[in-house]
């Protein structure tokens, strides 16, 4: 087995990972997604455990094999995202959101499988609740971390993002640069909170993962 951390740095803390982009159902059949792979949310849970951490995991639909000593917990939708976080927040000591949560939501899912008809169809949305924002809202004594995947002015919409979601860090993500998209195994980011901002190499996205925690043992210190 290849030796991922040297050392325990989050052992005997709990650390809460969500993973994956929602699905909003519109009905039966369909549904509204996104392209996010899960692997940044999957490999920070395989390292977050690795560095001794209690790790749940909660994850929208990946066909990612769930990393060893991790406890998964399965969710479709933003609102079933959303549950599952505020019901085990309480006792975590870390909180990454590192899933794409959809922002909108169809306003009505259809039982039946909608029929074409002649012309457009109007799908009517409803934003979904910002499950960051809420956790920065009626923070505890935990450590918040929050993504952002921009295409533009990355470190501005990060800055803003940082601020308005009072969390602790922010892992910035350039979606324009290539080879470094949804699906890719590497990630190029910057991680910005309050007095810092790290720009981290190139790398896998359990390198990067590695990164990320480290910024957070940091903060728990
Ligand atoms: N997030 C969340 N709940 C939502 C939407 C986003 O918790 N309903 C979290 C994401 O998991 C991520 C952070 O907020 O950690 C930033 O997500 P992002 O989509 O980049 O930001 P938004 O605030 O949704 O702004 P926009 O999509 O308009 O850029
Ligand atoms: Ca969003």
């Amino acid at each position: 087995a290849i030796l991922l951390a040297e050392n325990e740095e989050l052992l005997g803390k709990k650390v809460l990972i969500t993973a994956g982009g929602t699905r909003e159902a519109l009905d039966p059949v369909r549904f509204l997604g996104n392209h996010s792979s899960g692997k940044m949310g999957y490999a920070l849970a395989r390292m977050a455990a690795a560095y001794g951490a209690d790790v749940t995991l909660i994850s929208a639909p990946s066909n990612l094999t769930t990393p060893k000593g991790v406890e998964r917990i399965d969710v479709k939708t933003a609102t079933e995202m959303a549950e599952a976080v505020f019901k085990y927040k309480e006792e975590q000591d870390v909180i990454i959101m590192a899933a794409a949560v959809a922002d909108y939501r169809p306003k009505e899912f259809s039982d039946t499988k909608i029929k074409k008809k002649d012309g457009d169809l109007l799908i009517e949305l409803e934003r979904t609740e910002d499950i960051l924002a809420r956790l920065g809202k009626e923070r505890e004594n935990q450590v918040l971390v929050g993504f952002a995947a921009e295409s533009d002015n990355l470190l501005e919409n990060a800055q803003s993002k940082l601020k308005r979601k009072k969390a602790d860090l922010i892992v910035a993500n350039d979606i324009s640069a290539q080879e470094t998209g949804f699906a890719s195994d590497d990630n190029q980011v910057t991680i910005i909170g309050k007095d810092i901002q790290v720009t981290l190499e190139k790398a896998d996205k359990l390198e990067i993962a590695r990164g990320v925690l480290d910024e957070v043992v940091k903060l728990l210190n």
